[in-house]
């Protein structure tokens, strides 16, 4: 019998190629969110525009699925999560409690929710060189403030409707997701995106500007390593919180350097240390991943930065704010 789906943030970047796969996977899906998706239509069978910080608007998203995917959040990049606790922390937790219920009171089989390395403690993250964080790491807790600590209650939301009431939940952490159809503009950005626009606007042999000294660290998931991640710990029997990220570490500055080999060109890097940066470093230990999973992230970040940029520098020249390839001196 055909599985029904519901994915919920799928006017976003992440839900709506999970979407996809899932429908490769022969699943019927419904996508949910408060806005349609921004680049192109939702290949969902059923797509509705909806408010899940509302309990009856989750109950009504839920209706007859099978799996829930809830990936909706009120979320940005370190700049937005860092400007507006108040307001993340309490949307958050208003659509990950309502959905919890709602699928609780609809019968939904299998739950997955999009946890963050933003759970992590800080307290382990103070140096570029850091040590990968095991998902045993999370405690004692010193989550990112509002946007982590709702995370981070959220886990364990979804521990307790399984303890109390049997529903399967699956929690994957993600480790910064990055790819084509992401917002790239207008303050939800992440960081690679932005470097793609950033490059992908300045002229060859001029400068842009970064945040933070450059030697801050992170590891960058391409983000169809992502939905294949989240359909497999679905599949799978671990209830426990996931990382789901590759443990390739790198600069922000050499993530520049990625970002501006791919595009073929030379550019000065002016960094500005008054921009929030986020925690000094961060890497996430794959062990779990890999004995649970038996799999791990594969697309390397020079082919999924290469394939990011085209796609930002091609919607870019959309709006004529890049010029046509043939000017570009390469
Ligand atoms: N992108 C990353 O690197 C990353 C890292 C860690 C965790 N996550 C998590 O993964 C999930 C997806 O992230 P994304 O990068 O695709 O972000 P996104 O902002 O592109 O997608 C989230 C979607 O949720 C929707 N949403 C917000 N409030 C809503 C509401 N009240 N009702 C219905 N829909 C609502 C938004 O409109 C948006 O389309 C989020 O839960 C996010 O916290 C993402």
């Amino acid at each position: 019998m055909t599985r029904r789906a519901l994915v919920t943030g799928a006017g976003g970047f992440i839900a709506h190629h999970l979407v996809k796969i899932l429908l490769d996977k022969g699943y019927w899906v419904r996508g949910v969110d408060i806005k349609p998706p921004e680049f192109e239509a939702s290949p969902a069978q059923e797509f509705e525009v909806l408010d899940l910080r509302r309990p009856e608007a989750s109950l009504a998203a839920t209706r007859g699925a099978d799996e829930v995917y809830n990936l909706a959040a009120d979320m940005g990049g370190i700049g937005f999560i860092t400007a507006y606790h108040a307001d993340v922390a309490r949307n958050n937790v208003l659509i990950s409690a309502n959905m919890l219920e709602a699928a609780r009171a609809n019968g939904v089989l299998r739950f997955f929710y999009s946890s963050s390395a933003c759970i992590y403690p800080q307290y382990l993250q103070k140096q570029p060189e850091v040590t990968p964080l095991k998902e045993t790491d999370a405690y004692p807790a010193d989550p990112e403030e509002g946007y982590g600590w709702e995370k981070l209650f959220a886990e364990k939301l979804c521990q307790y409707y399984r303890e109390d009431y049997g529903l399967e939940t699956r929690v994957a952490r993600f480790h910064n997701v990055y790819g084509p159809l992401g917002t790239y503009e207008g303050g939800r950005e992440k960081a690679p995106a932005a470097i793609c626009r950033k490059v992908a606007l300045a002229a060859d042999g001029s400068e842009i500007e970064i945040w933070g000294d450059g030697q801050q660290t992170r590891s960058f998931m391409y983000v169809d390593d992502c939905v294949e991640g989240i359909y497999r710990l679905m599949q799978s029997g671990c209830h426990a919180p996931l990382n789901l990220g590759t443990d390739r570490l790198v600069t922000v500055d050499e993530l520049v350097d990625v970002v501006c080999k791919a595009a073929g060109k030379t550019l000065h890097k002016r960094h500005d240390t008054s921009k929030p940066q986020g925690v000094r470093g961060r890497n996430s230990d794959n062990s779990l991943l890999r004995d649970v999973l038996k799999w791990e992230p594969r697309v390397s970040l020079e082919e999924g930065m290469a394939r990011t940029y085209r796609w930002i520098e091609a919607e870019l020249r959309k709006t004529n704010r890049v010029p046509e390839p043939s000017r570009i001196r390469r």
